[in-house]
């Protein structure tokens, strides 16, 4: 649970290791075993809270395995993807903020918890429902390597436009460039970027897919191209920030390419999460879009699995294996 908010870096002291007994079920409820759990930077905005009071444990989207149901959906050995605690094991109705849904069969339970998850769910409507990419555009995207960056950067690849990665070292560019096989990768810790952009894209881009947020957001839109759009998947530079980031000065660009800047949220996209499904299985089964995993293993590897990710050290999504929890 947590037991300070956090303020500055994230360490153990953060956290309280607690152990109590399962409560019995009420009518509507289940029994979960976590999985597998997806560590995401926005569980630094639940550590500075107040959003998960002092005392609670923070939560994450995890893939579970059902152990014990009164509720009518949901039976022993259902595998599901749902919001649950970093416990290891978890009472639920199912619903809330991001509801509980069957995970479909045969799908590793790693890929279930990320490229099958929210993680990919956000990359592919991202990229299709808003961006509504088309083959032959230009792409850049911040954070390329990340959870959602690693799939997104890879699907407008497949899908036929140019992409520009920007990676904060020189081992996520060259993963980007190797086996995501991206067009472009930029450092931006160590390279200009406008100035690269203007090299490698000197006609402007089309689409700007930013999961980071600040400085990067206005650098592409000074060099977004008529009818050209901006993806506001997420904010990572600023979860922890003390004070709020000025906004670009120079948003009269969307009016001059007539362009469009939309943000989202992946649960609104829940309800066709079959649509990427049946769009990624295959690619991946394939081997055409590789799931780049940082995995940490057991439940007390949490807050190091968290400080990886607001650490910038994860290639790929950042994910948490349980390990054998205690019996019940
Ligand atoms: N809209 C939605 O529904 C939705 C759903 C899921 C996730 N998201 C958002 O999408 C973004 C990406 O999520 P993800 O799970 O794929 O995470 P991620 O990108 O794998 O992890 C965070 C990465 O952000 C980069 N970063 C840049 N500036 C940073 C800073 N100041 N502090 C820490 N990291 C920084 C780091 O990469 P570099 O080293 O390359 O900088 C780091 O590895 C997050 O903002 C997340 O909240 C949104």
């Amino acid at each position: 649970m947590i037991a300070k908010p956090l303020e500055g870096l994230l360490s153990e002291a953060n956290f309280r290791w607690v152990e109590s007994a399962v409560p019995p079920l009420a009518e509507g409820q289940f029994l979960v075993r976590n999985r597998w759990l997806s560590v995401d930077p926005t569980q630094a905005l639940q550590l500075r809270g107040p959003e998960v009071p002092i005392g609670e444990s923070p939560w994450s989207l995890a893939v579970s395995e059902v152990v014990e149901s009164r509720h009518a959906d949901f039976s022993p050995g259902d595998l599901v993807h749902g919001q649950m605690a970093w416990e290891d094991y978890t009472v639920t109705e199912g619903t809330g903020f991001n509801p509980t849904f069957r995970v479909p069969e045969g799908v590793p339970l790693n890929w279930a918890a990320g490229v099958l998850g929210l993680t990919g769910l956000v990359a592919y409507f991202g990229l299709h429902a808003v961006a509504r990419l088309q083959p032959g555009e230009t792409i850049v995207l911040s954070g390329a390597a990340g959870g959602v960056g690693s799939i997104a950067s890879q699907l407008a690849k497949i899908h036929g436009l140019r992409v520009i990665g920007l990676a904060g070292s020189p081992a996520k560019c060259a993963w980007l460039l190797g086996e995501a096989g991206i067009d472009a990768a930029i450092n931006y810790r160590q390279e200009d970027v406008g100035q690269r952009l203007t090299e490698l894209a000197p006609e402007g881009i089309d689409i700007f897919f930013d999961t980071v947020g600040g400085a990067s957001l206005e650098t592409a839109l000074e060099r977004l191209r008529p009818g050209g759009r901006v993806v506001l998947c997420g904010i990572t530079s600023q979860y922890l920030a003390k004070t709020p980031a000025s906004g670009p000065s120079n948003l009269a660009q969307l009016i001059m390419v007539n362009g469009r800047m939309e943000g989202f949220l992946g649960r609104e996209f829940f309800p066709r999460r079959n649509e990427a499904f049946d769009a990624l299985l295959p690619l991946l089964r394939a081997g055409r879009l590789k799931s780049q995993e940082d995995v940490v293993v057991g439940l007390r590897e949490a807050p190091n699995g968290l400080a990886r990710l607001l650490a910038g050290k994860n290639v790929g999504k950042q994910l948490l294996k349980m390990d054998e929890p205690p019996g019940i």
